[in-house]
């Protein structure tokens, strides 16, 4: 059997005649930069969302720029985030010459742990950032309660801002809200294999607030507020009239695609816990208010060395190999956490600083993850899973 990871074809084969059909149409109007289709998706986003405001953009590292832009963050600001994400959470940190701070995770959701936030907030902290990772949003209650504390104790301005980096997680929701409409700014990317992908390069902020919607609005126009009339510094960061007449067809079906993304993790879920053989691997684990777009489905293959030093080749790693060997592609989202990465080197942590990180890293493996995954790949892969 051969199995594929996500499956864009299938997809695109699905809704075939409607997303051409919407290509073509931006082909023959010529309304590449900006066109009807821009506004019309994010009126959508918004319906969709239940945020106020929905700013498409060029991509979702983009898309962290804007929100920290229009929140003034930059040098001599400190933002806390995970070391447990994809570079883009930190590296745009970094980018626009604030420092970040990390915070390592929770065992179970991988996502950042409230518990040891406070522990690095200083009169720098100018914002945090939660990914949700894999699709699922962190802590939020817990995670605002430390913001809204800390932007009370200091004098104004100082406020502690929430960017959730949902690059991974749109049509996620915590306590039936979408995390698009629950940061102070929330992002997503549009990225072909996210959940909710185009077909390029494609990303969002959302917001409730109209001050940081219009600033958001403007930076992505180069800072203009009237052509060619720069009142900020800001950048090229729109998205292609194309990308955005592509989501507008996808977006149409995406509540079945989440539907169908959750079927296809519960039945993994399902079908490897009823394996005592599986003792070795951890199952993702959903906290009861969340609900997750299950980006990715990805499992714990636990070493032996575990707590000791870095293995060379972990348990993990073997397994890749024999499921590969099976047809069965895998992927591991991400094998080195952020404050160990060279480009972080000037940061001074080392290894060690965030355990939970660290062993993760060692032991994740995502799984094939897509609507379309058959009861019967779902069947194959696990069974393969056994015999390790
Ligand atoms: C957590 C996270 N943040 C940011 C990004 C960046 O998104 P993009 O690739 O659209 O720039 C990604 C994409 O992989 C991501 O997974």
């Amino acid at each position: 059997m051969k199995i594929d990871f996500a499956n864009l074809q299938h997809q695109h084969n699905l809704y075939k005649e409607e997303i051409e059909e919407a290509i073509l149409k931006v082909a023959r109007n010529c309304n590449f930069i900006m066109g009807n289709e821009v506004q019309e998706l994010e009126k959508s986003l918004e319906e969709f969302t239940g945020a106020k405001y929905a700013v498409s953009c060029s991509n979702g590292t983009d898309a962290l720029l804007l929100a920290m832009m229009a929140l003034g963050i930059g040098v001599g600001d400190e933002v806390i985030t995970t070391p447990f994400t994809f570079i883009a959470t930190a590296e745009t940190i970094a980018f626009l010459g604030a420092t970040p701070v990390f915070v390592d995770i929770d065992e179970k959701t991988y996502n950042i742990d409230p518990s040891k936030i406070e522990a690095a907030i200083t009169p720098k902290t100018k914002a945090i950032i939660p990914v949700s990772l894999y699709g699922q949003p962190a802590d939020m209650d817990a995670i605002k309660t430390i913001a809204d504390k800390y932007s009370h104790s200091h004098s104004k301005p100082h406020k502690i801002s929430i960017i959730i980096d949902g690059a991974q997680s749109f049509g996620s929701t915590y306590n039936g809200i979408t995390d698009s409409a629950l940061g102070d700014i929330s992002t997503t990317s549009f990225f072909p294999a996210k959940p909710l992908g185009c077909y390029g390069d494609g990303g969002a902020v959302f917001t409730n607030d109209e001050e940081l919607a219009n600033k958001m609005k403007s930076l992505r126009l180069h800072g203009q507020t009237k052509r060619y009339h720069h009142k900020y510094i800001g950048m090229g960061g729109r998205l292609d009239t194309i990308q955005a007449a592509v989501l507008n067809v996808k977006l149409k079906y995406y509540p079945k695609d989440l539907a169908l993304r959750q079927e296809v993790a519960d039945k993994y879920s399902v079908s490897l816990s009823g394996q005592c053989e599986l003792k070795n691997i951890i199952t993702p684990a959903l906290t009861p208010h969340t609900t997750s777009a299950w980006a990715q489905y990805s499992i714990r293959v636990k070493s032996d060395h575990v707590h000791t030093s870095h293995p060379h080749s972990s348990r993990r790693d073997e397994l890749q190999e024999k499921l590969k060997e099976q047809g069965i592609p895998t992927a591991v989202h991400y094998p080195m956490p952020l404050h160990l990465q060279e480009c972080f080197t000037y940061l001074g942590y080392k290894k060690g600083d965030f355990p939970i990180s660290e062993i993760v890293s060692d032991e994740i493996m995502s799984l094939p993850m897509n609507p379309y995954v058959t009861d019967e790949e779902i069947g194959y892969i696990v069974g393969n899973l056994q015999h390790i």
